[in-house]
């Protein structure tokens, strides 16, 4: 066991935990924050996808000894409301299905338009290309991405 600090969703935690637990597993069961999930465990899906100081990684993968000190946002702290620009557009093209991948895909979407507000077709690809979706909501998600960019 060792002792972290960690930022989540703008709020200052510390954390007594195994080194090597993955910071998906902090977040589900240390900070009860369910909405990221866990897909593959090997960083093959995105279903655990979060934010680390705005970038998109894979949380499965990133031991909480790798993360602290760091900014880390999830999909509870994406917006105050529900309302940020890829969850608008989410919700207006109904892109889920069963809905267990979307959290990743957000997450992801939303880490590609901070980084690239105007997106090509391929650009989107490329940027969505490791978050799976089983129910196959691609051509939805594709769109949702296009009406959220500028
Ligand atoms: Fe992390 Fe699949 S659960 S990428």
């Amino acid at each position: 066991m060792a002792e972290f600090n960690v930022t989540i969703n703008g709020e200052k935690r510390r954390l007594e935990v195994d080194p090597n637990t993955p910071l998906l597993w902090v977040l589900r069961d240390h900070l009860n924050l369910p909405g990221t999930k866990y897909g593959c465990g090997v960083a093959q899906c995105g279903a655990c996808t979060v934010h680390l100081n705005g970038n998109a990684v894979r949380s499965c993968q990133l031991p909480i000894s790798a993360v602290a000190d760091n900014e880390i946002t999830t999909i509870e702290g994406l917006s105050e409301n529900g309302d940020h620009p890829v969850q608008k557009a989410w919700l207006e093209h109904d892109v889920p299905q069963c809905g267990y991948c979307q959290a990743g895909q957000i997450m992801s979407a939303a880490a590609l338009l901070k980084n690239n507000p105007s997106p090509s077709d391929e650009d989107i690809e490329n940027g969505m290309n490791g978050n799976i979706c089983r129910c196959g909501t691609y051509t939805r998600i594709k769109a949702a991405i296009k009406s959220a960019s500028d």
